[in-house]
């Protein structure tokens, strides 16, 4: 009765899933409060790669043109300069959606909080073996202790400082971490900067998503953040853009259309 009276009040496109969702949800909230520290990471790893490919296929010729310039770039040491390889670091790497933007002979390391991504990540990096591993650190990007100083010569993230606890915090240790003249290359959502209800609704989706299920914020100002740069890059060129949309359930991609990319270049 309660479920047939809900079905009526929400869009057509939801109704065949809506009892489901709703009482997986409830079921995860209810593991959630009741200690279960590890669902929402597990979650989000289980979710992420199935609920994210759709929109990841329609954005990924708009990020490899962006990646791309990476291999241009050349490393800082001269031994690995000669061999034609480049150290590049990867914040919040996720199940590995970035792999194939990486130019021959990279050698890369990442670090990661969830570890329940390491496992789709390894998969995902048999597939590239023009990638050298370095290391999958579990950590947070605003701590990188295992990763010296001056010791990388790109960093990359994509779609992760709306995740971590400190913008600053997380762009301060990439600054730490990149020799001089590395790059760090990124593509962030933000707040919209278009429509004011979409914003709204970013702010209204905020709490549900980022505390409850993804540990996102739709709301950040990224590219403001980054803009004021308070750890000193030499130089930051950023644009903003939007992606494109797709139809149906993942119309609701609307709240991570506004993108600022750039390269920031210490
Ligand atoms: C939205 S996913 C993006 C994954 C991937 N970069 C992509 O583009 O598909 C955010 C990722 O950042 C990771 N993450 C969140 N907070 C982090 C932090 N403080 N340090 C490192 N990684 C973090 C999450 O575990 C997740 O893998």
């Amino acid at each position: 009765m309660l479920f047939e009276k809900m079905e009526e009040m929400i869009p057509a496109f939801f109704k065949p899933w809506t009892r489901y969702l709703i009482l997986v949800f409830i079921i995860y909230l209810i593991f959630k409060k009741y200690g279960a520290s590890h669902i929402q990471p597990w979650f989000l790893s289980t979710v992420y790669t199935p609920l994210c490919a759709i929109h990841h296929k329609s954005i990924k010729e708009l990020q490899r043109k962006h990646f791309e310039q990476m291999k241009d770039h050349k490393s800082s040491d001269p031994e690995l300069r000669k061999k034609g390889i480049l150290r590049i670091l990867e914040i919040g790497p996720g199940p590995g959606y970035n792999f194939e933007f990486y130019p021959p002979k990279s050698q890369l390391s990442v670090v990661e909080v969830n570890p329940f991504f390491e496992e789709e990540f390894f998969k995902k990096q048999v597939d590239h073996p023009h990638i050298k591993m370095d290391r999958f650190i579990v950590g947070f990007a605003e701590n990188m202790k295992d990763v010296p100083d001056n010791s990388v010569d790109v960093v990359v993230s994509s779609c992760v400082l709306c995740s971590v606890r400190s913008v600053e915090g997380a762009l301060k240790e990439v600054h730490r971490v990149l020799v001089p003249g590395g790059k760090y290359y990124y593509w962030e959502h933000i707040r919209d900067f278009e429509y004011g209800w979409v914003r709204f609704l970013q702010h209204l989706f905020t709490y549900t998503y980022h505390d409850l299920v993804f540990g996102c914020s739709l709301n950040r100002v990224s590219d403001r953040i980054i803009e004021t740069n308070k750890c000193g890059f030499t130089q930051i060129d950023q644009k903003l853009i939007k992606t494109p949309l797709n139809k149906g359930f993942h119309s609701l991609y609307v709240c991570i259309a506004s993108v600022v990319l750039g390269i920031a270049t210490k």
